[in-house]
């Protein structure tokens, strides 16, 4: 790791900060002038910037490759890369030094602050920071607020959801399409301090879950369908095949997500759990769930606290996700320009991380799965074999 003497000399060096500067105003378009008064990152966020391989580690060898090309520089950014150099933990040791940097942030505005609220033309440039889609679009109050969209973890605490907001958030739930009208999903509200407790610690121990005055859990469902079968002393094997259980996923999947947008639209901060799945046998236990059903997703629901700081998060380039009339692999180009915009919001946010390595992290095998690796053999034991 570098010394707090050479990251000053870097930092103090007039030809580095116009670089930064200009680099800074070729990523993001900006078109004002923009301050860094980072002391550790300027330099690195201009190797984020230049370096076209820097952050996409398709291979050890890429990351030896950009290392001899910057000395010091995985050293400085991701001090633990030397130990585990496809997968390293970005954040540990580089999270401890990175200062408030207001300028940084400002690239990513808090999207609650904005007076008056953005217009589509505005988010959609914050969703993607592709200038070309900055053109006037007409209002769309639905589409605004789903393009306003982001996940809030933290909480005013004594802020209560109210029983008509929760019934209006459990309208629009039930108001998704839903396979064949069947209905198989459930949701679980819990308050309770001691329960929320216990499950924000079974879900990777996520303070937010225990803050948030609701937690909702979103429920895969067959036992509705397979009782109705037993009070018809009908057959109900249909339930066991793998389709089944992806039909129910995805009708509770919807109608989670509508819930979210109605919870926003109400004014409230949501953050979906999908940690609960790292225990779903002691979390189905402590919501009494039956047999034919499990835990999908969990949803923290609260009045967002004023501190929270997160900032509409860059997505994927729409040309990555849309594929007109066959599918069309990946360009590693638009890749790369997504890791060094999600790069720079990570930043903003005091939490240096690499998105492509976080992906690396997850496929790499049974080690990223933190215990889902056996959640077939659990809903095999909940009556739900999956075949
Ligand atoms: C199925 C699912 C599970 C998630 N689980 C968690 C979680 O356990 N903890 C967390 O902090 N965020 C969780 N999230 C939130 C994602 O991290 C977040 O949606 C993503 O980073 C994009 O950020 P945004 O929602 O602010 O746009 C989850 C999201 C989804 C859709």
């Amino acid at each position: 790791m570098a010394t707090r003497d050479s990251e000053a000399a870097c930092f103090s060096s007039p030809n580095k900060q116009a670089e930064r500067t200009q680099a800074l105003h070729e990523c993001f378009s900006i078109p004002r002038p923009f301050r860094m008064n980072c002391p550790i990152y300027p330099d690195t966020l201009v190797d984020f910037l230049h370096e076209p391989e820097g952050l996409t580690f398709s291979s050890r060898q890429s990351v030896l490759n950009a290392s001899s090309r910057h000395p010091g520089l995985f050293e400085r950014q991701f001090p633990l890369t030397s130990a585990h150099p496809e997968v390293g933990d970005f954040t540990a040791g580089a999270k401890s030094l990175l200062p408030e940097d207001p300028d940084i942030a400002s690239l990513f505005p808090d999207p609650c602050q904005d007076s008056p609220p953005p217009t589509a033309d505005r988010l959609l440039q914050r969703r993607y920071g592709d200038p070309a889609l900055d053109r006037r679009l007409p209002p769309n109050a639905t589409i605004e607020l789903i393009l306003r969209h982001h996940s809030v973890r933290s909480f005013l605490p004594d802020q209560p959801v109210s029983d008509e907001d929760i019934r209006f958030i459990v309208a629009a739930a039930q108001s998704a399409s839903t396979g064949l009208n069947f209905q198989n999903w459930s949701v679980v509200l819990v308050r309770d301090k001691n329960r929320k407790n216990r499950i924000a610690t079974l879900a990777a121990d996520q303070q937010f879950v225990r803050d948030a005055p609701i937690f909702l859990v979103w429920v895969a469902d067959w036992a509705r369908a397979r009782a109705i079968a037993d009070w018809n002393e009908a057959p109900s094997a249909g339930t066991e095949f793998f389709d089944s259980t992806i039909s129910t996923v995805v009708d509770a999947a919807l109608a989670a997500q509508n819930a979210m947008i109605a919870a926003e639209s109400l004014g409230y901060g949501a953050c979906y759990v999908g940690a609960i799945r790292n225990n779903l046998e002691p979390i189905a236990e402590e919501l009494g769930l039956p047999p034919h059903t499990f835990p999908l997703v969990g949803l923290s629901i609260g009045r967002r606290n004023p501190s929270d700081r997160a900032g509409i998060k860059p997505r994927l380039p729409q040309g990555a996700v849309l594929h007109h009339e066959q599918y069309e692999a990946p360009a590693p180009e638009a890749i790369q320009a997504f890791e060094t915009r999600i790069g720079a919001y990570y930043l903003s946010q005091g939490n240096p991380h690499s998105w492509v390595a976080s992906v690396l992290r997850r496929v790499r095998g049974v080690e990223g799965m933190e215990g889902r690796e056996s959640a077939r053999d659990v809903l095999a034991r909940r009556g739900l074999p999956s075949r």
